[in-house]
């Protein structure tokens, strides 16, 4: 266990949202802080609350969102960010959208993605966003397990969306048209307000078997963001705020938008891909205070020291971690070269917000991922269910229920079920261990899951996109270990009579996957085996035995 590594104090002479872990921790309610969000007649609207609330308190003109993207630079207040909403949530209307049903989101890192995601909430309707580098097959499973009826999209992203196999699409709606679509006057208020149980949102992630799974959020959801916003993003009002994750990721939703906007934080959006200089420029630029971001883009932005040189980062108060184990080192050369501390957290897209966490107010053991956040019990479990003692590793649980944690996973109760086979906790699949002052350690993940920087990427969804290329015959994928990414997708596979071995064949197989599937899934490495390793009885390929080969090599080495 890492506890042996040099813990990092909170910064002196600083006031934070949460001041004292421990005297939170004891008179903390989640009832308490969710009272606030309750209309009058004990109904909630996220969007609203999002948005709508500061218009009406008074906060209109605060910046609500810096767009930034290459030269292309917007700026929008709060009461703008509500006009668009409002419009757009009045076309989806028009266009016979009802409570309840699900409308997707694809589009790039924009303001109109952020906006069509509230509009889609306020008018009670349940919001898929997707991530915007999907191919045909990801955008198709996706609408079609729950079955969505609209579709925002960009004229250029609708070249990937395979309209002829989505049955369910009534409406596709272009960014380009909205703003100018006319609207017939809605009767009342467009704000629909929904039980706290509605659904909010949908997100879908991998699972170890089987294709992505819909993670569906309910209302009550607000609660943990706004509060987990307050007291681990610890944002207050002069704050310029930036999480780098696109809102079809959990983080890029309810840390990219959410949270942050619940506590009427100045956002920035940035569009386009990660490139080093560009990061640190708008940090410069925009003068950044909180910044959240993932392990693989703070291990890429040490390996380019040089350009500390160049830019001024001192604007940056307090920085965030999340979707992956955050080595020590780099939080030791956070700490030394740009004298910010890096504070890991802990959650899942299911968990629906931060479970465990480092608040700014408090130490940090380097390798851990925190303690838990008020409200949150951790337990580490055995095989039968029973809480192992401080120190051994287990399995990662958490008592239930919280605000955050979904409501099902859809059309797939079974699914659903398996995470809650230990009466009372809820089961990450993480391994981890906890020291007596309560800090969690991340071991590993208890199942075949990838995670390759910070992104879930279930090895079955691309083995079976392998096996559909001519020359698959079998396909084995798994996660290898990786300085800069956590894991590399790395797929073994055989080939079919007729086939050998080329570069080119393997080069056409990885593209066959990164143009259908997504290019994160696609394997970064393809090795050609005679034979997998399968189980004696059922004949399925064993991937920890592939998983140990990938290991082992780098022992040698
Ligand atoms: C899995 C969840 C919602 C957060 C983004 C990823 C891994 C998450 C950490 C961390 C080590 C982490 C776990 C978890 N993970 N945070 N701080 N340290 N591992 O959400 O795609 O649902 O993946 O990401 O293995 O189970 P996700």
């Amino acid at each position: 266990m890492s506890t042996i590594n040099k813990r990092i104090p909170p910064l002196k002479n600083s006031s934070y949202n949460l001041s004292d872990y421990k005297k939170i921790r004891e008179g903390f309610s989640w009832n308490d802080i969710g009272k606030d969000f309750i209309q009058k007649n004990g109904k909630v609207n996220a969007a609203y609350e999002t948005i709508d609330r500061h218009v009406e308190e008074g906060y209109g003109d605060k910046i609500a969102l810096h767009y930034v993207n290459g030269d292309e630079k917007q700026t929008y207040t709060f009461k703008e960010v509500k006009e668009k909403t409002d419009h757009y949530a009045q076309v989806l209307k028009n266009h016979g959208v009802k409570k309840g049903d699900r409308v997707f989101v694809f589009l790039p890192k924009t303001p109109d993605c952020y906006v069509s995601i509230l509009a889609i909430i306020k008018i009670g309707a349940i919001a898929g966003p997707l991530f915007e580098a999907f191919m045909q097959e990801a955008v198709k499973d996706r609408i079609n397990d729950c079955e969505g009826t609209v579709l925002i999209t960009d004229k250029e992203m609708v070249n990937r969306v395979p309209q002829d196999e989505i049955p369910s699409l009534e409406t596709i709606l272009f960014v380009e048209d909205i703003e100018s679509l006319p609207v017939k006057a809605v009767n009342g208020d467009v704000v629909e307000w929904v039980d706290v149980e509605d659904g909010l949102i949908i997100h879908y992630t991998s699972g170890s078997t089987g294709k992505p799974k819909g993670v569906l959020h309910a209302h009550r959801a607000v609660v943990h963001h706004y509060i987990s916003g307050k007291w681990v993003l610890d944002i207050k009002d002069d704050d310029v705020y930036w999480c780098t994750s696109h809102p079809g990721w959990v983080t890029g939703s309810v840390y990219g938008l959410f949270a942050p906007w619940l506590n009427r934080a100045t956002i920035v959006i940035q569009g386009g891909r990660f490139k080093a200089e560009d990061w640190y420029q708008l940090i410069d630029e925009l003068n950044v205070t909180i910044w959240y971001s993932a392990p693989t883009a703070f291990r890429m932005l040490l390996n380019q020291e040089e350009l500390l040189e160049k830019y001024d980062l001192s604007s940056l108060r307090h920085v965030l971690s999340v979707g992956e184990p955050l080595n020590p080192e780099v939080i030791y050369w956070a700490w030394n070269k740009l004298g910010v501390r890096i504070h890991d957290t802990w959650w899942m897209t299911e968990t629906g917000g931060h479970l465990i966490v480092n608040f700014p107010s408090e130490e940090i053991k380097p390798g851990s991922m925190g303690r838990a956040f008020p409200g949150i019990t951790v337990g580490i479990l055995d095989e039968e269910g029973k809480e192992l003692p401080r120190g051994s590793i287990g399995q990662l649980a958490i008592r239930t229920p919280w605000p955050g944690l979904m409501k099902e996973i859809w059309g797939n109760k079974e699914k659903f079920a398996n995470y809650f086979k230990y009466e009372g906790w809820y089961l990450s699949g993480d391994l981890a261990i906890q020291d007596e002052e309560d800090y969690v350690f991340f071991q590993s993940r208890n199942d075949d899951m990838i995670n390759s920087s910070g992104e879930r990427i279930g090895p079955f969804e691309v083995e079976s996109k392998l096996i559909e290329h001519p020359a698959v015959r079998e396909a084995g994928v798994v996660g290898k270990p990786d300085p800069i990414q956590g894991e590399i997708v790395k797929a073994f596979i055989t080939l079919r009579t007729g086939y050998v071995e080329s570069k080119e064949l393997l080069e056409e197989i990885r593209t066959f996957v990164k143009s259908n599937l997504a290019a994160h899934a696609a394997p970064k490495e393809i090795e050609i085996l005679d034979e997998l390793p399968k189980t004696k009885i059922s004949g399925k390929i064993l991937r920890r035995e592939l998983k140990e080969r990938e290991i082992e090599i780098i022992k040698v080495k």
